[in-house]
């Protein structure tokens, strides 16, 4: 598999192997993705849904045929997907378009999150309660790195009009349990959204049996562009949401008395989109379909269970959570040294991680006030990098200590 992705065979600071264990703020591409985006532009480049011609003709069918793949791939029907930008955008939409339960005769009083969420599900969130007054419930994360359950039962209540939570987080690897979640917070009438950023790469995410309302994900993440995502939205939800942006393509009509909105996922796709982007993923996602994802969540439980091992063997080394599960994400501190100081010297042998607060900084805070070392990888990632992490880490120590 290494080898359809160009990227892995370069050499970095003088000839080192490139070791890139920072798969959780993006993927590499394979060739298959790469070549489509160029073949898009060398072949087929046009507007979609608007020009007659033959390459608009082609380039329309192309990008709903992405759609459907992205559809496939999670257990949803066409209608039900948006493209956006990012996991970002499509936090942003939905907090966008259900602002209005907050606010009238029957409102909703709260929204609920967690504590391990990424900031792309606390700020808009927060924007939103600057709007319309509603509180912001956060279920608290245990010291393993797993959520309160118990407290979640007590937070969604009646009152809750979103519950919107991380699947995998991207700090911890906890792998959260969001058919529950979205079970309580259908039984109290709130919408439940699933932050699936982290999981879509690498598990089988099925909207079906999850049972969410929306799901949202970036095609970055998983193998395909960047500046591409997708908010799943439950068709029947999505009939009753309003615009969230004005312009092209999201209308029937438009005079200057009036404007009639399109039904679906156009909608909430105005003016020209990432038409390279959607084809892109619809490419990564044929190709992450393909794999046998047992074989995957297999390997990906041996490369965290080498890491979390090798971790917890060296003196000085504080693991945060539990990382249980198959995520590959493990994130640590390390007795007396600056990440950043850490990370600079893994890249200078080669080795590429994330150090920092990993835009989750209420709950890297809570482990260590200076953040945390982040190795995560992906289905190509090998035992022999692992290896080589902790060699440089070993090396790096030395230095450092
Ligand atoms: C769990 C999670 N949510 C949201 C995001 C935001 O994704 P993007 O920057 O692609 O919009 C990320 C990215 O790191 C993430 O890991």
């Amino acid at each position: 598999m290494r080898s359809e992705f160009p990227i892995l065979s370069r050499r970095v600071h003088g000839g080192k192997p490139l070791v890139y264990l920072d798969n959780a703020a993006t993927t590499q591409k394979p060739s298959v993705v790469i070549d489509a985006i160029s073949e898009f532009y060398r072949h087929h480049n046009a507007n979609v849904h608007r020009a007659g011609h033959v390459l608009g003709a082609e380039v329309t069918s192309m990008f709903e045929d992405a759609r459907r793949v992205v559809a496939e791939s999670i257990g949803a029907t066409a209608e039900e997907i948006i493209f956006t930008r990012g996991t970002t955008e499509s936090l942003n939409l939905l907090a966008s378009t259900l602002s209005a339960r907050f606010t009238g005769g029957n409102a909703r009083r709260n929204v609920v999150i967690t504590e391990m969420e990424h900031h792309a599900n606390i700020v808009p969130w927060q924007m939103l309660r600057e709007r319309t007054g509603a509180e912001l419930r956060v279920i608290p994360v245990l010291d393993d790195g797993s959520l309160d359950m118990a407290r979640a039962e007590e937070l969604i209540d009646e009152s809750t009009g979103v519950v919107s939570v991380v699947h995998v987080s991207n700090t911890l690897g906890t792998t959260n349990e969001v058919a529950r979640l979205a079970e309580l917070a259908r039984r109290v009438g709130a919408v439940s959204i699933v932050d699936a950023a982290q999981s879509v790469s690498s598990a089988e995410v099925d909207v079906a049996a999850i049972g969410c309302d929306a799901l949202v994900f970036s095609g970055h993440k998983v193998y395909g562009p960047m500046g591409i995502g997708v908010a799943f939205i439950r068709r029947e939800l999505l009939d009753t949401l309003p615009p969230y942006q004005g312009g092209g393509s999201m209308i029937t009509s438009v005079s200057f008395e009036k404007t009639t909105y399109a039904e679906g996922p156009l909608r909430f796709e105005a003016g020209t989109p990432n038409i390279e982007g959607a084809i892109g993923l619809g490419t990564a996602l044929a190709w992450r379909n393909a794999l046998d994802m047992r074989a995957v969540v297999a390997h990906k439980q041996d490369l965290t269970d080498r890491l979390v091992g090798g971790l917890q063997r060296r003196d000085g080394v504080n693991v945060h959570g539990r990382h249980q599960g198959h995520s590959g994400i493990v994130s640590f501190s390390l007795g007396g040294v600056h990440p950043q100081d850490l990370g600079l010297l893994l890249d200078a042998h080669g080795v590429a991680v994330r150090t920092g607060h990993h835009c989750t900084m209420p709950l890297t805070q809570r482990y260590s006030s200076n953040g945390s070392i982040r190795v995560s990888a992906a289905v190509y990632s090998s035992v022999d990098e692992v290896e080589m992490f902790f060699s440089a880490l070993d090396r790096a120590c030395a230095v450092l200590r």
